[in-house]
């Protein structure tokens, strides 16, 4: 069985006095969620802040990009051993924004999953088409591409290790969010997909979805046989709603 999870990927939001009080109303009703397992994924700089608030609560952090270096001449760079320090259990990785503001391959990607088992993370593997891609019926590609390129950088035991978030680009703080079809059947796909390589690892691996997922569609999204939970953004900034989606994964 696999256990739902529910992220929050805050992006770039929030100051330490906004962050502090969101970690606390979080904090202060999550055994409403018996189930699913949370996550939260705050600006590095708040990392600090969300270890001394979480760390004696069932809620787990973590990044939302690293390096795929341990250490050195890298300006700006945060690395594994860095996230591990701070107690982070999870780290986003080949998040749609970075592969478009910042350029990241399916190669780059997949270096920096490897990254983040080496130093004992669990990637949250983000993959997902963009609109022109979908249109022309390119969508199975595209995500047969970004997932073959972890296999291929390293094998599907690496794959395994992570969990996998379909979010559809065009999905991604739109409002459009994709139909709990449109998204069962891109999870089924990636599911397959893993199956050809490892039976176990197609049954176990999660995958979540991304894209505008809100309390009033989670529970539709979720209820999918392939949909293990979700990476949420907009509605992660909101105690309420965000556990609201937890409690939908129940
Ligand atoms: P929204 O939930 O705001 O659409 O963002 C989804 C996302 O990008 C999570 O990583």
């Amino acid at each position: 069985m696999r256990r739902p999870l529910v992220a929050g990927n805050w992006k770039m939001n929030g100051s330490l006095s906004s962050v502090r009080d969101l970690l606390v109303a979080i904090k202060a009703n999550i055994t409403q969620v018996s189930r699913a397992e949370i996550v939260v994924c705050p600006p590095a700089i708040f990392l600090p802040e969300t270890q001394s608030l979480l760390q004696d609560s069932p809620i787990s952090w973590g990044g939302q990009d690293l390096s795929i270096y341990d250490s050195g001449a890298y300006t700006g760079e945060i690395s594994g051993p860095m996230f591990q320090d701070f107690g982070c259990k999870y780290i986003i990785v080949g998040h749609s924004e970075r592969r478009t503001y910042h350029k990241e391959s399916n190669a780059l990607v997949a270096e920096k999953f490897a990254a983040a088992v080496k130093f004992g993370l669990i990637p949250i593997f983000c993959v997902g088409e963009t609109l022109e891609q979908r249109e022309s019926g390119a969508t199975e590609d595209i995500v047969a591409q970004q997932v073959d390129a972890v296999v291929e950088h390293g094998s599907i035991s690496l794959l395994g290790q992570g969990v996998i978030a379909y979010e559809p680009v065009w999905a991604i703080g739109t409002g459009r969010t994709a139909t709990p079809d449109q998204a069962q059947d891109v999870h089924n796909f990636i599911r397959q997909r893993i199956a050809n390589y490892s039976q176990d690892v197609a049954q176990s691996v999660r995958i979540l979805y991304g894209g505008s997922m809100k309390p009033g569609n989670a529970g539709e999204l979720l209820a999918k046989a392939d949909i293990d939970g979700g990476l949420i953004g907009g509605a992660s900034l909101n105690a309420a709603d965000f556990l609201a989606i937890g409690m939908a994964a129940n």
